[in-house]
């Protein structure tokens, strides 16, 4: 693509690698030169390692005396940064001889690779100032000092990066100035000769996913063993496992007779000529390690060459001796030593010919090759093969037919080639990997298997299928021994795109040119934007030009138009992009630019606005827009609260407060801050239940703010709020006082009189004042027959004219007016359903199911289920434990008490942690009859007695009563009778003082078994 990056970049963030290279010894040199040679000496040294450092990508940003200092990835990102500039280095630190008089030099060298700024000042060249800004540069220069001359000292970031390309010695942890940690420092020593999967990647995974595409593999390779020459054209992005795929046809083949050759191509060797099959000859005949062989080494490895190639050679070549491909091959290798003149035959030859007669020798060996035995021959990376190869690779392809050979050809998207469409040919493309093969990829990378089920599910989600990504970010999440940050904490900088992926992200982009602008400021609108917005933001440029930038992005892969191109709708091809592109803004730009995002939401989206307040709050947040930015958090808590959309909203408003906290003190800061935190109670409320520490918490904060700015209808939520709590709790005397203080000033304003009542009533009901409470529900249930609940104000909390209606069963059942109460329960529950309010419904279906009916509990199992799937569907958790606890007692009812016991054991676990303790005494009552069902009497007695205790303690004693027949019960049970006549009589005495028909009679009853039982 023809698109040179922008000649003067804004300023940006990036990854870059340093170079620092420092010329040893030049003291000294100043000393003994003339000043006029010295300074020959030095421009021609300059020179050099400028020649050296663009050669291999990088470029020199400025010369300091004698240092040079040089940027890799700057202005354009490569994938392999790191890795040329290690070349560079290695390059550079082999002696320097400058001119044929002068005496060889010798350099130090420093790299490392971090996080910098880096700006216009680039563009003079050579400026005073450091241009880039950030710690690497520093550490780069400290490396330069610590190494000996000679040595290239790499900083471990830039080690990693390089993986196992080159061979590194540990220069052990060293203190550097600057630094307040000893830093790890290694000394590169040399390049290897190896595949980069092998280098660069994993290899240890399970191959996941690609049952259809190995199957595709192995039908070819079938037909090539059997003499019919095949080729697999594998494509697919960077990482989506190409290699991988490759590399498991290899393992399957290996285990026949066959060959297996692989040939990569090089980014750093696009133009060498042949450098692929040389690589592997150079690797084959050991002609050495690194890339620049001795001249002893060169004799040798020609010899070795010869005898390899020799006999394959002189069968395949035409009239031309086997000697002289291998003289050739042996000079493009760059081995010196070769033998004498009259050896080799190609010098003779003009260059042409020269060159068709070294492929149709290389196109020969692998025919040779193939005929030994079925070959697997893989050439890797192809995007990078160099010209003369890609010719060999034509000439293969062509003549192939009849070879017993499989060619599997491995490249990125861009590769062009003109045989694809050959009947030998098939195109394999590799896509992402599905979410649950993602899932358990994460869970098979080392780490990957303790991290909890949501930060797997955010992996997958920003990895997009790609295994690359999801390898690398479930590396980064375990090292960071974190989980990534909320979406709206802005934790979205370049730290949290994986450091091995940001240069290969940053050079797709870097590659498109010009439109790349724009999608660092579509990164800021969000993974997903319309051209409409976009143009909004971008306003000085015609949308008609900014769509066909668009369509350069979508035609270089980074983005994907959504629903048809025609829709306008764009977005990022993977998060990990979004996120680069997002990375490289300066902190100052992103808030400019978010500003200008809620603007235009603001001004010309009012739909988004209103429908996705979030969205304009998050923008408004990055903007540090603060004031809108709370307000907005507050409308998009509102917006999720009222879809029930509870942790949502929580964090809105948990937002909302934190952003609060940078406005300077006010009473209008105060008003919002109470706004958010009554907002936030009731919410935490329905995700904790009403008496968890962390409903409390809100509401203790909220107190001071209400008191400073509240108005009555704060005051009245926070009382009741409070007495919610305190009610949860069964910290009834407190519930009893905040009831009462509730009423008073609900009475004194004239407002909210039926939820007044109401709760006095149902504390006394609890606390079995059974004729109090019938008086004060009586009460609230006339104010609303006089005017019906206003249902906005329902909330949270649940209806009060239903609590009223199916508390008061309780209350007349127990007076044994069963008709009434069950008339009572009945209408609560279908007023509920007409509201059609999910919380009011849950709560009377679980209070139907709980409140004990004359003869004890609903028996009907079906009801509970019905109970438990709704409040899990509505996501009522604590109304969804009590349901269970129901459903438990009705197994228990209906003959399996022990798989009753496990599930009301959970149940009370579950409530147990949510602080919440009413209906404790009832809770324990039903797992005594359990245990009694069981006949483990001593255990159901320890319960019973568990279940008195906390009644006197927290006054909740309508289920004394029955606690006590219960107990007298199983006293007699154990033979134990006069204790157990003693309680019973307790039983009566009780039930008769608190009014209770129904336990009276119970009692009675109970009394006149044990008279019968004789003694
Ligand atoms: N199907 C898969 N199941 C499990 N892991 C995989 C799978 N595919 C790839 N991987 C892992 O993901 C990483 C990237 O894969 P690989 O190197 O094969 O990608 P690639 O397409 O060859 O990329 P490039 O274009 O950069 O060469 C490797 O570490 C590999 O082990
Ligand atoms: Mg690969």
């Amino acid at each position: 693509m023809p698109n040179s990056p922008p000649a003067t970049p804004p300023a940006e963030r990036r990854a870059l690698t340093v170079m620092f290279c420092d010329l040893v010894g030049s003291t000294a040199l100043s000393a003994r030169l003339d000043p006029e040679d010295l300074r020959d000496l030095l421009a021609a040294y300059q020179r050099h390692v400028t020649a050296v450092v663009e050669a291999a990508g990088g470029r020199v940003a400025r010369y300091e005396g004698d240092g040079v200092l040089a940027y890799f990835g700057y202005p354009a990102a490569s994938e392999d940064d790191a890795e040329s500039a290690v070349r560079a280095g290695l390059e550079l630190a082999a002696r320097i001889r400058l001119g044929a008089d002068t005496e060889p030099l010798s350099v130090r060298i420093g790299i490392a690779t971090g996080v910098v700024v880096v700006g216009e000042l680039m563009r003079s060249g050579v400026a005073d100032n450091p241009p880039v800004v950030g710690e690497t540069p520093n550490l780069a220069a400290r490396l330069q000092a610590l190494a000996a001359p000679g040595m290239v000292l790499v900083a471990d970031a830039t080690r990693r990066l390089t993986g196992r390309l080159f061979d590194y010695r540990d220069g052990g942890l060293r203190p550097l100035e600057g630094f307040a940690d000893p830093v790890r420092v290694w000394c590169a020593v040399g390049a290897r000769v190896t595949s980069r999967f092998r280098a660069l990647r994993s290899h240890a995974l399970p191959l996941l996913g690609r049952d259809a595409a190995m199957a595709a593999l192995a039908d070819r390779w079938a037909l090539a063993a059997r003499g019919s020459g095949q080729v697999v054209l594998v494509s697919g992005e960077p990482g989506i496992g190409k290699s991988r795929l490759v590399q498991a046809l290899a393992e399957r083949v290996r285990q026949r007779p066959a060959t297996v050759v692989r040939l990569q191509c090089s980014p750093h060797h696009e133009s060498s000529v042949l450098h692929p099959i040389l690589e592997r000859l150079r690797g084959t005949a050991r002609a050495g390690r690194t890339d620049g062989p001795g001249d002893a080494a060169g004799a040798v490895g020609v010899r070795r060459l010869k005898r390899l190639l020799g006999r394959r050679v002189a069968a395949a070549a035409d009239g031309v001796a086997a000697d002289g491909a291998v003289g050739l091959l042996a000079e493009l290798m760059g081995l010196t030593g070769l033998p004498a003149a009259g050896d080799a035959q190609g010098p003779r030859l003009d260059a042409q010919r020269k060159r068709e007669l070294l492929l149709e020798a290389l196109a020969s060996i692998v025919d040779r090759l193939a005929q030994v035995r079925p070959l697997l021959l893989v050439l890797e990376d192809a995007h990078w093969i160099d010209p003369t190869s890609l010719q060999l690779l034509d000439l293969v392809v062509e003549r192939m037919g009849g070879w017993p050979m499989l060619l599997v050809v491995t490249c990125r998207p861009e590769l062009q080639a003109d045989w694809r469409s050959r009947p030998h040919v098939v195109s394999i493309k590799v896509e992402p990997i599905g979410a649950d093969d993602a899932e358990t990829l994460v869970r098979h990378v080392p780490g990957g298997e303790n991290l909890p089920a949501t930060v797997v599910r955010g992996i997958v989600a920003r990895s997009d299928g790609v295994p690359l990504f999801i390898e690398e970010l479930t590396k980064a999440v375990v090292d960071a021994a974190a989980p990534p940050k909320s979406p709206h904490s802005d934790g979205r900088n370049v730290a949290n795109v994986p450091s091995s992926l940001q240069a290969s992200l940053l050079a797709r982009l870097d590659r498109i040119g010009r439109p790349r602008d724009l999608a660092r400021i579509a990164a800021a609108l969000g993974r997903q934007f319309t051209l409409d917005q976009l143009s909004a933001v971008v306003e000085d440029r015609h949308p008609e030009e900014l769509r066909g930038e668009l369509q350069r992005l979508i035609d270089a892969d980074l983005m994907v138009p959504v629903a048809s191109p025609s829709s306008g709708t764009y977005a990022f091809r993977h998060a990990l992009i979004q996120d680069a592109a997002y990375g490289s803004l300066l902190r100052s730009e992103r808030r400019s630019l978010h500003g200008r995002i809620a603007a235009a939401l603001e001004g010309r989206f009012p739909e988004i606005a209103a429908g996705q307040p979030e969205i304009v709050a998050a923008h408004c947040t990055k903007a540090e827009l603060w004031e809108p930015a709370v307000r907005h958090w507050l409308g998009a808590g509102n917006r999720a609260a009222r879809g029930w959309a509870l942790a949502e909203a929580a964090e809105h408003y948990t937002e909302g407060i934190r952003i609060a906290g940078n406005l300077p003190a006010s009473p209008e800061r105060q008003r919002l801050e109470l706004d958010l935190h009554m907002a936030l109670g009731p919410v935490t409320m329905g995700m904790r239940g009403y008496a968890a520490e962390e409903s409390l918490e809100v509401y203790r904060r909220a107190e001071p703010l209400v008191h400073a700015v509240g108005d009555v209808s704060q005051r009245l939520m926070l009382t009741m709020a409070l007495y919610n709590v305190h009610y949860g709790r069964a910290e009834l005397t407190e519930a009893l006082a905040a009831a009462e203080a509730y009423r008073d000033l609900a009475e004194r304003h004239g407002t909210n009189l039926g939820r007044a009542y109401g709760l006095l009533a149902q504390t006394h009901a609890a606390m079995a004042a059974f004729g109090d409470a019938e008086r004060e529900f009586q009460r609230s249930l006339d104010v609303f027959t006089r005017a019906p609940e206003d249902l906005s104000t329902v909330g949270v909390f649940g209806s009060q004219h239903v609590i009223s209606l199916a508390f008061r069963a309780g209350v007349l059942f127990a007076f044994g007016r069963a008709e009434e109460g069950q008339a009572s329960m009945t209408e609560g529950v279908a007023l509920a359903r007409r509201m059609e309010h999910p919380l009011s419904i849950a709560l009377a279906l679980v209070t139907e199911l709980l409140t004990p009916i004359p003869g004890g509990l609903n028996p009907d199992l079906a009801r509970a289920e019905e109970a438990v799937r709704f409040c899990a569907h509505h996501r009522l958790g604590n109304f969804e434990t009590w349901a269970e606890f129901a459903r438990g007692a009705i197994v228990a009812r209906r003959g399996d008490p022990r798989e009753a016991l496990k599930i009301m054991g959970a149940a009370v676990e579950k409530v147990e942690a949510m602080s919440s303790r009413l209906f404790r005494p009832v809770h324990l009552a039903t797992l005594a009859s359990a245990y009694a069902r069981l006949g483990e009497l001593d255990q159901a007695l320890l319960l019973v007695d568990q279940a008195l205790a906390t009644a006197a303690r927290t006054g909740e004693r309508r289920a004394d009563p029955a606690l006590r027949r219960l107990r007298g019960e199983l006293l007699l049970a154990i033979g134990r009778r006069d204790e157990a006549e003693h309680e019973l009589q307790q039983a009566l005495a009780v039930a008769r003082s608190q009014g209770s028909k129904a336990e009276h009679m119970k009692a009675e009853e109970a009394i006149a078994r044990l008279a019968r039982r004789q003694p």
